[in-house]
């Protein structure tokens, strides 16, 4: 399968884009785990960017409205209208200082070394390791050396393997250097435990240990998978090299 054309048909449909937060609990009064840690691990990854931030396929913008106030301008991209339509609906009426534009993230219009920071959630761990590589190095161009790259990738689990994207964190980290991106860190967002233990909670919807469990996973179990270098799934932040 074309994986890279397949992304990009995918959510032309407007049902398939209204009902995308709903079905994977991105709604901001949903307590999802997966979601909270990964708003975390953002705003960790982001707490020194002060320039401008591209989100490529930016979708429904569920990321991005958890991250106003990070770098300005805040450029939310996405190939899809529909996303684009939900993106808009769920920013409000004076976009809170993200600008959104519809791209293809393949071919960014934007200037060399524009960006100090991008980010690409639920894209880059969906393309096959070829179009990985030539994404890698569209996102580099407009990428400031010493610019920050973050996305969500899939570690070592059974479903991963059958997408085909089963990395460990050397493979990953291999194939970042190869274009010129250094891993620096690497967030676990996959942990079994915190899933088990956050399931009570979130049906009694007690969001203030959701919350916790999500700090745990950032802030102590990451160090371990980071230690085993071995990941189920998380976020890879990389730099771009170069002085
Ligand atoms: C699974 S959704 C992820 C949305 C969002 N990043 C998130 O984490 O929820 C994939 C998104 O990638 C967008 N997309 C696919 N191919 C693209 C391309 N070549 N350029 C820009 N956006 C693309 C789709 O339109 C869709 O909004």
């Amino acid at each position: 399968m074309d994986t890279r054309k397949h992304l990009k048909t995918a959510y032309q449909d407007e049902k398939v884009a209204m009902a995308y937060d709903e079905e994977r609990e991105f709604r901001d009064a949903d307590l999802s785990l997966h979601y909270e840690t990964e708003i975390g691990a953002l705003l960790e990854a982001l707490k020194d960017i002060k320039g401008p931030i591209l989100e490529v396929a930016v979708g429904t913008g569920r990321l991005c409205r958890r991250l106003r106030g990070t770098g300005y301008p805040y450029v939310g991209l996405d190939f899809s209208m529909p996303m684009l339509q939900e993106a808009n609906k769920s920013l409000g009426s004076d976009g809170g200082g993200i600008f959104l534009l519809r791209g293809d993230a393949f071919q960014l219009p934007f200037k060399e070394e524009y960006f100090q920071a991008v980010i690409g959630f639920r894209f880059i761990k969906h393309l096959d390791p070829e179009n990985r590589r030539t994404l890698y190095k569209e996102l580099g161009r407009v990428m400031r050396k010493g610019g920050i790259l973050t996305f969500d990738f899939y570690g070592w689990r059974k479903r991963a393997k059958k997408e085909g994207g089963r990395l460990t964190v050397k493979a990953l980290r291999a194939e970042l250097e190869e274009s010129g991106l250094k891993l620096l860190k690497v967030y676990g967002t996959r942990h079994i435990l915190c899933d088990i233990l956050s399931v009570p909670f979130r049906r009694l919807k007690i969001r203030p240990v959701v919350k916790a469990l999500g700090w745990l996973e950032i802030k102590v179990l990451s160090r371990i998978d980071e230690l085993l270098d071995r990941s189920r799934g998380g976020i890879a932040v990389c730099q771009k090299l170069g002085t």
